[in-house]
This record gives structure tokens, C-alpha cells and sequence, in this order.
């Protein structure tokens, strides 16, 4: 099975840290959406979206490519992302547009990522010290078990 995550982690490398555990579980490419708007999913079987979470939602770039891509017939995506303050399900808005397209969520994972953002910041953060090693550990388990 050909697997590669495409992830966007611009607020301290938390989500791209989770990325790369599971990519080693899954022996899956990497793309940073970032930095590559397009990129060509046709030859994965198993695509990977991981995002921080920015105002309760995945990163835009991912939005719009989830949105405006054509997935194959037998693609199945999984989801994950890291938070701040992990109170509600972040995957949802995501797993609707899928849905929509009638494209198979096989999974998802949530964790916490350290957040500076506004007046956390000053106060030194929210979840320092996340992604721990257990995390990380747990979302290439996660990854692993996918296939
Ligand atoms: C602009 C901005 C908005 C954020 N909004 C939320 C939010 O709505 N909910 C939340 O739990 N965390 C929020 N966070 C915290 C990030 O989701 C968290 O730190 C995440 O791990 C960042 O991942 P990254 O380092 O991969 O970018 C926000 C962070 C930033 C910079």
C-alpha cells in the first residue's frame, strides 16, 4: 500500500512532528502543503491530511485542496491533527467535506500541540511539552494500524 501525509504545521512543527512518526510507521511520503499547494496524489492508496488547529479548523491550504481534489475510486484517507485545548473533535468540518465527496475517512487522531498563540503566549503557552513522546508513539500506532 503507497501511503503519503500531507500536512501543515506553522505554528511550532507540532503537526509535522506527528507527521513524521507516522510516516515511518507507514513507510508514507511527506509533503508539506505549504510549500507544495498541488501536490499529485493519483499514485497513493492511502492519503494522510495533518493539520494544527487554527481558529477550530484544519490549516486552509488543506481545506482547499481536500475540497478541490479529485480523489481515485479506491483512495482512503485518514485525519490528524494537533490542538491546543483539546475540547471537541477538530476532524469534523474535514470528515463533512470527504463525506460529501463521498470519499472513505478510515481514521482519525487528535493530540495536543504546544500553542503561543495571543494571550497564552505571554503566560507561557498552553500544553507545553506536547507532542510528548507518548503522543507521538500513540499516533504511529494509530498510523500502523491503518493498514
Ligand atoms: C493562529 C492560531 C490559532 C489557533 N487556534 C486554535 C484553536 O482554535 N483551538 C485549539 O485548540 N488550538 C488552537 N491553536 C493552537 C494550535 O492548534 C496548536 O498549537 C497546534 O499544535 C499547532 O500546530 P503546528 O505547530 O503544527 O502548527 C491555534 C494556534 C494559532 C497559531
Amino acid at each position: 500500500m503507497k501511503s503519503v501525509i500531507i500536512f501543515a504545521s506553522t505554528h511550532h512543527g507540532n503537526t509535522k512532528k506527528v507527521a513524521e512518526y507516522m510516516a515511518e510507521g507507514l513507510s508514507a511520503d511527506l509533503i508539506d502543503i505549504t510549500r507544495d499547494k498541488n501536490p499529485d496524489i493519483s499514485a497513493y492508496d492511502l492519503v494522510g491530511f495533518a493539520s494544527g488547529i487554527y481558529f477550530n479548523s484544519f490549516h486552509e491550504a488543506i481545506k482547499n485542496f481536500v475540497t478541490h481534489t479529485a480523489f481515485c475510486g479506491n483512495q482512503k484517507v485518514f485525519l490528524a491533527a494537533t490542538c491546543g485545548v483539546a475540547y471537541m473533535d477538530y476532524t469534523r468540518g474535514i470528515k463533512k467535506i470527504l463525506a460529501q465527496k463521498n470519499v472513505p475517512c478510515v481514521g482519525s487522531f487528535q493530540c495536543q500541540g504546544y500553542d503561543t498563540y495571543g494571550i497564552s503566549g505571554k503566560l507561557g503557552g498552553i500544553a507545553k511539552g506536547h507532542p510528548s513522546q507518548q503522543d507521538l508513539e500513540k499516533a504511529k500506532r494509530f498510523a500502523m494500524n491503518l493498514i
